[in-house]
Formats: structure tokens, sequence, C-alpha cells
């Protein structure tokens, strides 16, 4: 037994084995207290109090030896595993909002500064809000325009976000005032068409004769500066059952300042909205008398690929990382 060994003792398994040659079974102390039945009898009790007070020593020795040893212990597993939480980690990955989203939040952002609302419909609609009341009955050659996906019972998926415009009016009274961002779907897939894509959809709707074309003019030729800066705006002459007078709107191409190219074939305009004055027969189908409306609704897959430069419409829902990384 010897306490110089205790004292230099640095690892817990070797301070174990210390501790069983002092107070194991055939340890020290074992081995002192037999010596007792050979002391002389007045020697006893001074050689019995001698022992206990080194076997306390050595007790307390130990246990502060070994809590020191397993404080370093631990020290040097926390050095181990310590995270410096200010290194800077380039390879780690940020995600971003997709083109098409961010380009859906731009648009909402302008038309909720000029006070629209936002509404939402159904995804899977019936007959009467995606066509009939929209002044497309059935038979109507204009549905021809949107191929569309059928389920039964007069259901589908919606070809457009101007359901939501009856929608809207059947569950409030003018004056209307909103915007219906969402899905729409068409049986169609090419270079600018895919099977679902998102529109903006528009209604303003007041007294007979407060809302006239001047306005959707004036909102629409704001709008489209806000998207792309400063470009000329051209409405043209159009047909959508559900609008009289109806419009195109097209913007003077930003590629080439509307000189002419690939992008706006030759034109030098690019076509980006449909809109018009509402048409009558959409009033009376939701029972609104005396009133007057415009209306108008866009492509977000489109105005993305415009002011991204995005060539192929489809690369969108691909979902491929590296044109996803671009916009980080
Ligand atoms: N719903 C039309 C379409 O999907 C766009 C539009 C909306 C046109 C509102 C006029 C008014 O093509």
């Amino acid at each position: 037994m010897d306490e110089k060994s205790i004292k230099s003792c640095n690892s817990l398994s070797e301070l174990e084995k210390l501790r069983v040659s002092i107070f194991g079974k055939k340890g020290y102390f074992v081995g002192q207290f037999a010596k007792m039945k050979t002391v002389a009898d007045k020697e006893k009790k001074n050689f019995a109090q001698k022992l206990n007070k080194d076997k306390e020593y050595f007790l307390n020795l130990l246990n502060s030896k070994k809590m020191q040893l397993e404080s370093q212990a631990i020290a040097i597993e926390m050095k181990k595993d310590r995270v410096d939480v200010t290194l800077f980690n380039s390879t780690s990955e940020a995600g971003a909002l997709h083109p098409v989203m961010d380009t859906m939040d731009k648009i909402i952002e302008y038309f909720v500064s000029m006070n629209f609302s936002i509404e939402e419909g159904p995804l899977v609609e019936d007959d009467f809000h995606n066509f009939e009341a929209l002044n497309l009955p059935k038979h109507h050659p204009a549905r021809d325009m949107q191929d569309t996906f059928y389920f039964e019972d007069n259901m589908l998926l919606r070809t457009h976000t101007s359901p939501v415009q009856i929608r809207t009016m059947l569950k409030t009274d003018p004056p209307i005032r909103m915007i219906c961002p969402g899905a729409v779907f068409r049986r169609d897939y090419d270079l600018t068409h895919t099977p679902m894509f998102h529109q903006v959809e528009g209604l303003v709707v007041g007294k007979s004769g407060e809302i006239s074309f001047a306005n959707l003019k004036y909102i629409l030729k704001d709008f489209l500066k806000y998207m792309f800066g400063e470009v000329e705006v051209r409405f043209r002459p159009s047909f959508f059952p559900f609008t009289e007078p109806s419009t195109e709107v097209d913007i003077s191409c930003i590629f080439c300042k509307g000189k002419g190219c690939r992008v706006c074939s030759h034109t030098g305009w690019l076509e980006v909205l449909g809109s018009g004055c509402v048409h009558e027969n959409v009033f009376k189908a939701v029972n609104y008398k005396d009133v007057s409306g415009y209306a108008f609704g866009l492509g977000v897959e489109r105005f993305a690929m415009l002011l991204h430069k995005i060539p192929d419409l489809r690369s969108l829902f691909e979902g491929d990382l590296r044109l996803l990384e671009q916009f980080r």
C-alpha cells in the first residue's frame, strides 16, 4: 500500500486496482485487522485506532483521486465533442422559393397593395362554376379553348381560376375587388404547356357605370410596369365568353426591346394576359343587377419564364436541383 502511487495514478482502471489491493478481501486492511489477534492486549486499542484512522485516510484519498480523474475524463470528452457555432460552413445547403412561387408572391404583393382581397376555390370544380355560369353553355365551341380533365357527374379539374369569380359573387354582394391565385389543369404538354399550371385571376365589380374599361387598362398597365419595368403595353381585341369587350394584353418584348427576336416570334410583342369587362350573362348567372366590372387572368409560369429567361416551361416542374439552385 502506497500513498504515492495513488497520488500519481492517472487512470481510473489503475486506481480501481489500487483500491482492491487496499480494501479488497485479500487487501491490506483485511490483512491488518486479522493481525489484531497477535497484538498484545494493552497495544490492541492503539493498534485498532491507528488502523481505523489509516482506513479513513485512504478512503478519502481514493475518493478524491477518483473524482479528479472522472472530471478529467469528462473534460477530455467535452473537448472532443465541442462544436464551434461560429465556424463558417460553406458546404451547408440552403433552400429557396421555387421561381413560380416567387413570381406568384410578387404578383400577389402588387394587388394586395392595391387593396384587392385574396380568394380561393376548389381544384375539383363542377361544370356550372367552371363553364356554365361563365357564359359557356354545354356544346359551346369555346369550351374547346380549354382541353379539360373530366370526372363523372359533371365534375372536372378546373381549367382556369375564373370559377372563383362565380363563387365569390355568389357568396358576397358587390362591390368586389379580388384576386384568386391557384393551380389549374388542362390536357396539354409541350414546350409552353404543362397539364398543371398556375393562374392569378382578378375581378372588380361596382355599381353600374362605376367600373369601366379605362380602370382595367390603368391597373393592368401599372401592374405590368411593376412586374417588368419600363415596357410598352398594348390591348388587342380578343374573345372570351365571359367578358365583353375582351382583350388580350401584350408587352413589348423584354428580350429584344421590341425589335423582334425568336422569343417574340419576331413580332416585338409578348402576350401576357387575358382580360375584359364582365359579360352581362355572367352577372345574370349570379343574380347581380345594375353592376359593371372587369376581370383578367394570367399564367404565372409564363411570367416566371419571362422574368427569369427560362426557355422550356417543363423544366419548372422537373425538380432538377441544377435549375433550382440558381434561384438561391
Ligand atoms: N380564364 C381565362 C383563361 O384561362 C383568362 C381570363 C380571365 C380572360 C378573366 C378574361 C378574363 O384563358
